[in-house]
């Protein structure tokens, strides 16, 4: 089976981070955000992942043909001049899955399904489930659903017990339903005839027609659910995610072979690389991240951030909530606070305060910086 990964545009919502890294692959508790769906896709089968990308279509798929290796896969991107939106790259793609199709088709797979996925979006994926779900109803399409306090950012969905799909709304203005497209598909080709490669939205122009010729159902899903891609909702991601790796695989928190001392006290659930260093009387946690190769000096405080990879927390700084990028220094005595998101290779001096700063790359940061701004 084929899967679509729709990679889109520039990730700016997502800045600083994403002027080193395409979106997809900045790393989400340690692992690039699009590994998490690549591992999970494998996992429930899937042979070839294609990434719908509008730019660095070449870095990506040099990047992600190692783990494609690992994992025994094909990965391949399909590159838009222009960005089609959220429908147009599955008309872009037909001619790579449906020969796929064919070819399952010829080894007796009659199914001709395929999984289409919002890059961002964090879960206990469960496409074992929602692929059987699917091929019980034998409609168009079905959407993963889940349940959000403030539904307006998100596509609305109105459904059935049966999970048949009564009415599909993209961020509605009046209360519809906190019921809401989680962003994870499953489609038979039938949807071909539905889109052309042009700028379309899924949610706009294809969906509403789907639910009215009753060709679209919803799934439930269990348990968390995150879109990550915005630094406040990254960091309660990552707080859903660490609580469900500590209920479910504890063990891959904390690796044997990192040292901590007697002194220091971790607060679960922290989340080290194997190769990450920490300091005599820190205090970690809880809902922090440590990439491979970062060192976090004596006396640190660090409570729900992502420390990314090659970073060094000097002596005595205290970080809470906040991504401290690839590289970076984080002088002694610093206090960084409020969703600070630093780019690769900042250096802050010692002593200094930030709160709220987004911080480009290859920033020295030589004054405190009271109150939330974009420093270029
Ligand atoms: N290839 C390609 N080309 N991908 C695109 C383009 C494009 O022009 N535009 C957007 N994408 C990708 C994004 O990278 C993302 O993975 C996905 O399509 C959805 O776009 P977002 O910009 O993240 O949309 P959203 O978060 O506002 O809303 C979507 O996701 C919600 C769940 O998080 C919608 O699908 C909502 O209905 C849904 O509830
Ligand atoms: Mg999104």
């Amino acid at each position: 089976m084929k899967a679509l990964i729709l990679v889109g545009g520039y990730g700016t919502r997502l800045r600083p981070l994403t002027l080193s890294s395409p979106k997809p692959l900045v790393e989400f508790c340690n692992k690039p955000i699009v590994l998490h769906q690549i591992e999970a896709l494998a996992k429930a089968g899937v042979t070839h992942v294609i990434l719908a990308v509008s730019y660095h279509a070449e870095k990506l798929e040099e990047e992600l043909n190692v783990y494609a290796k690992q994992l025994g896969i094909k990965i391949s991107a399909t590159y838009e001049s222009e960005p089609l939106g959220t429908a147009g790259p599955i008309a872009l793609s037909k001619k790579v899955l449906e020969e796929e199709v064919i070819s399952e088709l010829s080894n007796g797979d009659d199914d001709s399904l395929f999984f289409v996925l919002n890059s961002d979006i964090i879960c206990d994926y469960p496409f074992k489930e929602l692929l059987q779900f699917h091929k019980e109803h034998k409609k168009e399409g079905t959407i993963v659903v889940t349940k959000v306090g403030d539904p307006s950012k998100y596509g609305v969905v109105v459904f059935q017990e049966n999970g048949k799909i009564d009415k599909f709304v993209e961020k509605p203005k009046d209360f519809v339903s906190n019921k809401i497209n989680a962003g994870l598909y499953i489609f038979t080709h039938k949807i071909f005839d539905r889109i052309e490669v042009r700028k379309t939205s899924i949610e706009t122009e294809v969906f509403p027609l789907m639910a009215d010729e009753e060709e679209l159902f919803a799934f439930t899903l269990k348990g968390f659910w995150m879109d990550v891609g915005q630094p406040p909702d990254y960091l309660d991601g990552m707080c859903l995610y660490l609580k469900h790796l500590l209920k479910n695989f504890p063990s891959a928190l904390v690796p044997e072979s990192v040292q901590i001392p007697a002194s220091a006290k971790l607060i679960e659930p922290v989340l080290l690389d194997p190769t990450c260093t920490i300091g005599e009387n820190c205090c970690i946690g809880p809902n922090v991240t440590i990439g491979p190769g970062c060192k976090v000096e004596d006396g640190v405080r660090i409570q729900r951030s992502a420390i990314l990879r090659g970073t060094v927390v000097r002596s005595h700084s205290w970080i809470h909530s906040s991504i401290i990028g690839w590289k970076c220094n984080v002088g002694r005595w610093a206090r960084i606070d409020n969703v600070t998101v630093m780019g690769e290779d900042v250096q802050v001096r010692d002593e200094l305060y930030i709160n709220g700063g987004r911080i480009l790359p290859h920033k020295e940061i030589k004054e405190s910086i009271p109150q939330p701004s974009i420093i270029m």
